[in-house]
Parts: C-alpha cells; structure tokens; sequence
C-alpha cells in the first residue's frame, strides 16, 4: 500500500505542480546516456516524469507503481503510449531483461517493509540483463533531512492551473531510527476541502545498502551523490554481473 499523496486522484493531480523541478532526474539521464541503455525499467515511476523522458529519447521504458491515481496521472500525459506502464511493485513485472533500471526521487525510502525492500532488489535484479545496471537514490540518514519538515520551513501556497490555490506543509510525526513519519496537509482554496497524507520512510545507512545489494547479486560500482542535492543523497549504482 503507497501513500495516500500518489494515490489519492485529487493529490496525485497535484504531483508534478508542486515538485516543479525535476533537475534530480538529469543525472539518471546522463547515466542511461553513458550507459547507451535501450531499454529501461523505472521502479516507482509516479506520474511518469522520468519515464517519459527517457521514451522522448526513443528508449523503451517499463514504469511500475504501485499507486493507481499516480500512473493514471501518467497515462494522461502527451506520449505516454510509447511507455508500458505496470499498476503494483515488482511483483507485478512481466520477464524484462532491461539495460538499466531506476528508482527517482528517493522511491528507494517509501518501500519500508524489509520484506519488500528484499523483494525490489531481487525483481530489479530478476528484470535487468546480464552487466545491466541498478541505479537509485536515498536520503544520508546522517543529515538528518526531517529536521526541515516543519510547517514553517515548508509552507506555501501554489497556484494549479484548473485546480486553484492549494496551501500545503508538511510536519514531521514521530522519528524512530531509521523511520521518520510524517503528515502533508493540503488545503483547496477552490472549495476549502482539506486532504492529509501520512507517509513513513526508511533511512537506510551506505553499509546496509550495500550489504543487500551485495547479498542479491550486485556488485556495487559506485556510491555517488546527487550533483542537484550535494551533501544529502547517497546515489548508488549497482550492476548485474555478466555471468550472474
Ligand atoms: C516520491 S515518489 C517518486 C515518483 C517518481 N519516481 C518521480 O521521480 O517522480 C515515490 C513513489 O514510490 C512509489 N512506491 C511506493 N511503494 C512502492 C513499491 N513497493 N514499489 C514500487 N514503487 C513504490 C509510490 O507510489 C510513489 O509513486
């Protein structure tokens, strides 16, 4: 089960207006760029920014999300028929054998249970062709990022063109190492209905990541940061041995 805010129709729709910036994808363009990929799988793909880009780039692309309302978003969009678009986690993948696959925007964290954590390792690794490569984010646990999740540092108020004003924040829950829980309220200005998310997320430490990636199969090439968010992501990439 995902978070009220991706599947929810009336937040879904909100998504993209209020993370206008998506300058976190350009360095899994380069890699899919550097990695001259075909073929990708994108693993929480949302509402589709980041696959879309990649089929705008003629590569063959696979979203997988389990929230509805998110790929509902995505198949509304301007050449989302050139995406196959797949309704739940990896469970629900069909055999791939892509180049590479992805998880953007820190998806990485919303997969809680360490059951399913093991399981999205494990159907990356099952979906990607020998020397294929796993790439994906996560907050350093060590900078603590919940600490700016108060409604001070977080409220706004967005204008949506055919929605209407919506003032939103988010407030920070309950911290218990390595989960942070947290609420997102958003009010509609159009018919003053107010909307909560609760999310929890897992901060995972390098080590531990790379333990389990370890564990599946993975060599670890790479541990990275993210050049839009220096200093507060670890940007790991991993690959599908050629004999594995
Ligand atoms: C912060 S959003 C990022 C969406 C997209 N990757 C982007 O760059 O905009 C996190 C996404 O992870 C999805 N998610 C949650 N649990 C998941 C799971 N077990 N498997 C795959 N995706 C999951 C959520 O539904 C949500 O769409």
């Amino acid at each position: 089960m995902t978070d009220e805010c991706f599947r929810h129709p009336r937040l879904a729709a909100l998504y993209d207006a209020l993370e206008p910036d998506r300058s976190d994808l350009d360095a899994y363009v380069h890699m899919a760029e550097e990695a001259e990929a075909r073929s990708v799988l994108d693993i929480g793909c949302g509402t589709g920014v980041f696959a879309l880009l990649l089929a705008d780039r003629g590569i063959e692309v696979v979203g997988v999300d389990p929230a509805e309302a998110s790929i509902d978003v995505a198949e509304g969009k301007p050449g989302s028929e050139r995406v196959r678009w797949i309704r739940g986690d990896v469970s629900a993948l069909p055999p791939l054998q892509v180049d590479l696959a992805t998880m953007t925007a820190n998806a990485a964290q919303e997969i809680v249970p360490p059951e399913s954590w093991q399981e999205t390792l494990r159907g990356a690794y099952a979906s990607l062709r020998p020397g294929g490569r796993l790439m994906f984010e996560t907050r350093d646990p060590a900078r603590r990022a919940w600490e700016e999740w108060n409604r001070e540092e977080s409220y706004r108020v967005t204008e949506i063109p055919g929605v209407g004003a919506v003032e939103s924040w988010v407030e920070v829950t309950a911290v218990s190492r390595p989960l942070v829980t947290f609420r997102y309220t958003y009010v509609f200005a159009v018919d003053g209905h107010v909307l909560t998310s609760d999310s929890t997320l897992r901060f995972r430490e390098r080590e531990e990541v790379e333990t389990d990636l370890s564990a599946h199969g993975y060599v670890v090439e790479d541990v990275r940061q993210a050049p839009d968010r220096p200093g507060r992501e670890l940007v790991f990439l991993a690959r599908r041995p050629q004999a594995g």
